[in-house]
């Protein structure tokens, strides 16, 4: 990473709680940045360094001041929160309040006041910061829900900015969201904004029902598109649209990186060291309960036992990304997950074949995509996932039009990905079937679906996300 000193001003920001790069603190007192986990950094950063944008966000660590700095192509902004913001805004309200009530309470939402507090207070902060950064007229694109009062508060700083809001989760059923004990303030702050947007249109048309019922705007009543036709809230002398922008990857350069020889060879020797199974599963997440580890885990565990699978036929691998530590409901998913690894591996394993082979790490993308190119069977079960990033790079990186994907219906890419083997979560018996009917599926059937789903990732890539909500904001793509 080459750094240098950051100009001051910027046409194009993107705001997001954490930068594209985590300062990672090591042993012996030195400090290295490494790549920020999850899918808004992988969806986002490649277009804003096409673009040469700004990026204001917090840098991964509490405590620290960094001052701003070049990376290559972007400018890094960091924004600091102490201990106490992390634990209350960010571990608190956005990842135990927000999260789990974004989330069909999976599990139950925390509502305390004073994270309340810090989180008014840090997204007071990030919009302090963006306005510092942005250059009259400039085009500021907010990200996600640790930042929904932004909006609101960086246009009564700077009402001359076009403003942007994209939440990267599910924007839940109104009879959820009516939980929230600041559920008013939230609609109001997403409504400082000129264009509001979510992957699908059921998003959309929810925060509009809110919009009247909380806020008192008039929204127009036609069905959301998706891409097209945004919906339209009247605030004042202000017009908010809100519209469906279903977000996706760098399909073309995964697809290139897929095909070179260094990856061809890493995911056959990913083969052989699993001792050449007939078939392998792949699972690849955050440590997340939204993720359905357990759910995969469940039905892997009942097609050993029926004999459907013996560990030398078949290799499971899952991949978890340590997310969110700290937070209570995370700790026992990570407990429960481990345990349920330990004992089918304890009841089914062989010397040499564990049933699961689990990594409790984050692996380079090189890794990830030879294990990709290595799959025959990719297992994506969310109980609940604003899009899912991880299916669509599967697929971009299978030109050899192998692999299947198993994929929840819950995950927001179900939309798009019809041609997967779609599946309930909550139906342990339709999972087993699906990753069954996907190990021993027909060689043309399967390049047929694989075909299917790639004209479908290659052509709706992350670039066009980002030109198809910047065009709705009135912002040129290419400025
Ligand atoms: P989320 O944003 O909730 O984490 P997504 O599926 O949308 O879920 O995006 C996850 C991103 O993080 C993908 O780009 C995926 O490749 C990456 N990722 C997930 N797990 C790992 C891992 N263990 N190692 C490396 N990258 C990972
Ligand atoms: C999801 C969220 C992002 C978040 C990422 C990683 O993708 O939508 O906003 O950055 O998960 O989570 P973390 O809490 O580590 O930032």
């Amino acid at each position: 990473m080459t750094k240098g000193n950051a100009p001051t001003k910027a046409d194009f920001v993107v705001v997001a709680n954490r930068l594209p790069v985590d300062l990672e603190r090591l042993e012996d007192g030195t400090e290295r940045w490494k790549h920020s986990p999850g899918g808004l950094v992988t969806a986002l950063e490649p277009f804003l360094r096409a673009r040469q944008g700004a990026w204001v966000g917090w840098p991964g660590v509490p405590d620290v001041d960094v001052e701003p700095f070049t990376d290559e192509d972007m400018r890094l902004y960091p924004v600091r929160l102490s201990s106490s913001e992390f634990r209350q805004y960010y571990e608190g309200f956005s990842n135990a309040t927000l999260w789990p009530l974004y989330h069909d309470v999976v599990v139950p939402p925390v509502f305390d006041r004073s994270w309340w507090e810090a989180y008014r207070r840090v997204n007071r902060r990030f919009a302090e910061a963006a306005a510092e950064v942005s250059s009259e007229g400039a085009t500021v694109w907010i990200q996600d829900y640790q930042l929904q009062l932004v909006p609101a508060m960086l246009r009564e700083l700077r009402p001359d900015l076009r403003i942007g809001f994209f939440l990267h989760i599910p924007f839940p059923p109104v009879e959820l969201f009516m939980q929230l004990p600041w559920r008013t303030e939230i609609v109001r702050g997403l409504l400082g904004a000129d264009l509001v947007g979510f992957h699908r249109p059921g998003g959309a048309q929810n925060f509009m029902w809110l919009a009247r019922r909380l806020a008192g705007f008039e929204p127009s009543r036609a069905q959301v598109g998706v891409r097209s036709r945004p919906g339209v809230v009247r605030v004042g002398d202000r017009v908010v649209r809100v519209g469906a922008f279903p977000i996706s990857i760098a399909s073309g350069e995964l697809d290139q990186l897929a095909r070179t020889k260094e990856v061809q060879q890493r995911a056959k020797a990913i083969r052989a060291e699993l001792g050449n199974p007939r078939k392998i599963m792949l699972g690849v997440d955050r440590l997340d309960y939204t993720k359905g580890i357990d759910v995969r885990l469940d039905a892997m565990y009942e097609l050993l036992a029926e004999g459907h699978a013996t560990v030398e036929d078949v290799a499971m691998i899952q991949v978890a990304t340590p997310s969110r530590e700290r937070v209570e409901h995370y700790k026992q998913m990570r407990e429960d997950i481990e345990r349920k690894v330990g004992s089918i591996n304890g009841e089914f394993g062989r010397v040499g074949h564990p049933a699961v082979h689990y990594l409790h790490t984050s692996v380079d993308r090189k890794d990830l995509v030879a294990f990709y190119c290595a799959a025959d069977v990719m297992i994506v079960t969310p109980v609940r996932d604003g899009m899912n990033l991880v299916c669509k790079e599967y697929v971009a990186c299978r030109n050899d039009l192998g692999g299947s994907l198993v994929l929840s219906e819950f995950a927001g890419a179900a939309a798009e990905l019809t041609s997967a083997l779609l599946v309930n979560p909550h139906d342990l018996d339709g999972v087993k079937d699906a990753m069954l009917a996907a190990l021993n599926i027909d060689h043309a059937e399967g390049r047929r679906r694989m075909r299917a789903l790639r004209r479908q990732v290659l052509t709706h890539d992350v670039d066009r996300w980002a030109r198809s909500f910047l065009e709705a904001l009135g912002a040129s793509p290419t400025g």
